[in-house]
């Protein structure tokens, strides 16, 4: 092999050590078919350990079909997908879970039915709620602890007893954050997180994104530029299942391609 292995450095000719980062996630010609479709077309694509990377583009670009291709939900029918050097493309969801890849879902996965805490600690502990065996949050376990914590990141500590079903939709989005960093995901993937917030709600999304520890790794799917260009150290733009820029957010609004497709009628 003649790439540099994890995270490691190697001296040069001038003496001076040349640190090579590994990428957090990497993929190579990344494909996925369903049945005819190509939703995914030889995605190539490295996202170095903590930063913030935005996913843009129109309905139907592959951008979720990406995400689950990362998380195995639909494992690429052809490429690799790499996470810290160790190759995943073949494991099962919850081993990738265990590994450190966190997501979010277009859909709410939220219970309805419980409180801001209990869906919390659901996440926590790993396991569904169950109608016979389900362990409420009790005083003292580590796992109501961790919720509390996650809540209390999230902002939504004075929301701890609320019901799901009773909180607004930025709060539901809020929560959904704090559930997939319940396993202290080393990736975390947000699928379109600000999609149907009110314009009132978004500056606190944002704030929140902000505040992610700068070691998390953060990928994001994201319509709404005023919130993706914020938000991104790079964003990378698909079209059709492929990956049709890579840029700085300061050079996407330019771009001739990006504008081609929010302009042109694309979006
Ligand atoms: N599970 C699936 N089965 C069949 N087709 C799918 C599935 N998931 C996504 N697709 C198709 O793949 C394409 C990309 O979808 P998707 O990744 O959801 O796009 P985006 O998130 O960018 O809007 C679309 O044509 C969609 O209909
Ligand atoms: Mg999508």
């Amino acid at each position: 092999m003649t790439t540099a292995g994890a995270g490691a450095s190697r001296p040069r000719a001038s003496g001076l050590r040349q640190t090579v980062t590994e990428p957090a996630i990497r993929l190579r010609g990344v494909s996925r078919r369903f049945g005819a479709l190509q939703a995914l077309r030889d995605v190539s694509l490295d996202v170095l350990p903590g930063e913030r990377r935005a996913v843009l583009g129109p309905n139907g670009a592959g951008k979720t079909t990406l995400f689950n291709t990362i998380c195995g939900d639909f494992p690429p029918t052809a490429g690799s997908i790499v996470l810290f050097g160790a190759d995943i493309t073949r494991l099962r969801p919850h081993q990738r879970t265990r590994l450190g890849i966190g997501r979010t879902y277009q859909t709410s996965l939220l219970f309805n039915g419980l409180t801001v805490l209990e869906n919390l600690f659901v996440a926590v502990r790993g396991s569904r709620p169950n109608r016979f065996s389900f362990r409420r949050p009790g005083r003292g376990d580590a796992a109501t602890a961790k919720s509390r914590e996650l809540a209390e990141r999230m902002r939504l500590s004075h929301l701890l007893d609320a019901q799901v079903l009773n909180l607004s939709h930025g709060q539901r989005r809020q929560l959904e954050i704090g559930m997939a960093m319940a396993g202290d995901p080393r990736v975390l993937m947000l699928d379109e997180p600000a999609a149907g917030l009110s314009p009132g709600d978004r500056p606190e999304l944002l704030r929140l994104l902000h505040e992610l520890p700068r070691t998390l790794t953060l990928i994001l799917i994201e319509h709404d530029m005023d919130i993706a260009l914020p938000a991104a150290d790079i964003v990378t733009v698909m079209k059709d299942g492929e990956v049709v820029v890579e840029a700085p957010p300061d050079r996407i609004e330019d771009d001739p391609v990006v504008q081609s497709i929010y302009l042109g009628g694309g979006h």
